[in-house]
C-alpha cells in the first residue's frame, strides 16, 4: 500500500513538472503502456490468491484511474497554455495597406450620402426630425394603410420585389417607396408631427434614369390648422435653399396619389443651354417631387381623428436632386464605384458643411 502511494506520488510529481505535450504522452506511455509500472503490477495480480486480487485489484485499479486523470487534466493545462503562447507571439495587421496615388489623400463622402446630408441640414432648420423604417416591409403599412387597396392600380405602377413567404397575408416586399414611414410615425407617435424620413425604395427597373434601388425623402407634418399654404411656402423656401436660388419659379400642377388629396407635383424652373441646364431661370419645368394634404382615409388607417388633424406630405428623389444640381448625366454612375467619379462627385467634408451652412445662415 504505501509502495503504491509512493508510486503515485512519483508519477504525479513528474507529470505536474512537464510542459508541453509530447513529454506528457512519453511519460504516459512509459508509465501506463505495456511495460509501464502500472501494467506490472496488474500483471502480478494473476499469481495471487483470490482474496488478495479482490483486495489489491480494486486498489490498482482506483491508483491507474487517478494516475490517467492526472494525465488528462494536465493535458488540457498544457493545451490552454500553448494556446495563449501562440496567441502572444501571432499578431496579424488584417487592415489594408493605403492605395497611393488613385484617391485623393482624405477620403470622400458619396454624392447621395451628401445630398442627404444637406437635406437633413436644411429641413432641421424648419424644425423638422429625421425616421427611419425598415427596407423590408408588409403590404400594410407600403400599400393598404396609405389607401392603396390590393385591387388598386397603383400596385401595378409600384414594380413591387416581393419576398417568398409562404404565407400570402403575411407577404413581405421591398418598399417601394418611403411613405411607410408616413404611417409606422403616425401608428407610433402622436400629433403634433414634423418629420422626415431618408432612406432606400426598391423597383423592379433599370435603365439610365431608373435603378432598382434608389433614395426617396419623404416628409410628413400633421398638426392643427394645417392647410396647402404651409406646404408651398416650405418646398418653395426648400427649393430656394436647396438649389441656391433665389426666387426660383416653383409651380404645383394637380396630380393624383391615393394617400394625399388634394395632390399635386412640384416643378421647378430651368433652361438650357447646350447639354447643361440652368436651375432657376427660363421658361421650362422639371419636375422634382410629388406632395400633398394627408387622406382622411390615411388619417383613419392610423387611428387619428380627421375633423382634429390635418397634414401634408412630400416624397422627393435623392438621385434626382442630386443629378440636378450637380449636373451628373447617368443614374447608374451613383452605384458604379468608380473612384475617379466618387473624387470628382464625392464631397470632402469641408465642402459639404460650407455649402450646407453658407448659402443661407447669413440671410
Ligand atoms: N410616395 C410617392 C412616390 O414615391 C411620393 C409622395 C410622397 C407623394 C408623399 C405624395 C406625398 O412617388
Amino acid at each position: 500500500m504505501s509502495n503504491n502511494r509512493d508510486l503515485k506520488k512519483e508519477i504525479l510529481n513528474k507529470i505536474s513538472k512537464i510542459n508541453n505535450n509530447t513529454d506528457l504522452q512519453q511519460l504516459k506511455i512509459s508509465e501506463l503502456g505495456k511495460k509501464g509500472r502500472i501494467s506490472l503490477l496488474m500483471k502480478s495480480l494473476s499469481e495471487m490468491s483470490i482474496e488478495e486480487k479482490k483486495k489489491l485489484g480494486k486498489e490498482y485499479n482506483i491508483l491507474r484511474q487517478n494516475i490517467l486523470d492526472e494525465f488528462e487534466k494536465r493535458f488540457d493545462e498544457i493545451s490552454l497554455l500553448e494556446i495563449d503562447k501562440q496567441i502572444s507571439s501571432e499578431s496579424s495587421d488584417i487592415t489594408l495597406p493605403v492605395r497611393n496615388g488613385t484617391f485623393s489623400e482624405e477620403g470622400k463622402i458619396h454624392p447621395i450620402t451628401g445630398t442627404i446630408d444637406q437635406i437633413i441640414s436644411l429641413f432641421s432648420d424648419f424644425g423638422f426630425s429625421v425616421e427611419t423604417g425598415p427596407d423590408i416591409e408588409n403590404d400594410f403599412n407600403n400599400f393598404t394603410a396609405l389607401n392603396i387597396p390590393e385591387e388598386h392600380p397603383a400596385r401595378q405602377d409600384h414594380d413591387t420585389f416581393y419576398l417568398k413567404n409562404k404565407n400570402e397575408e403575411d407577404r413581405k416586399l421591398l418598399r417601394t417607396h418611403t411613405s411607410p414611414v408616413q404611417i409606422r410615425t403616425m401608428i407610433d407617435t402622436s400629433p403634433p408631427i414634423r418629420i422626415i424620413a431618408p432612406g432606400r425604395t426598391f423597383r423592379c427597373d433599370d435603365d439610365a434614369t431608373h435603378s432598382p434601388m434608389f433614395h426617396q425623402v419623404e416628409g410628413l407634418v400633421l398638426d392643427k390648422n394645417i392647410n396647402m399654404g404651409h406646404l408651398k411656402g416650405l418646398i418653395k423656401t426648400f427649393c430656394e435653399r436647396f438649389f441656391g436660388v433665389d426666387n426660383l419659379p416653383v409651380r404645383f400642377r394637380p396630380s393624383y396619389f391615393p394617400f394625399t388629396e388634394p395632390s399635386a407635383e412640384v416643378d421647378i424652373g430651368y433652361s438650357s443651354e447646350g447639354d447643361n441646364i440652368v436651375i432657376g431661370s427660363g421658361s421650362k419645368w422639371l419636375e422634382v417631387m410629388g406632395c400633398g394634404m394627408v387622406h382622411p382615409k390615411v388619417l383613419i388607417n392610423c387611428n387619428l381623428d380627421p375633423d382634429e388633424w390635418q397634414g401634408f406630405a412630400f416624397g422627393l428623389g435623392v438621385e434626382r436632386f442630386a443629378m440636378l444640381k450637380y449636373g451628373i448625366a447617368d443614374l447608374r454612375n451613383f452605384y458604379e464605384g468608380d473612384i475617379r467619379w466618387l473624387d470628382h462627385y464625392g464631397f470632402s467634408i469641408d465642402d459639404l458643411y460650407s455649402s450646407v451652412l453658407t448659402k443661407y445662415r447669413d440671410k
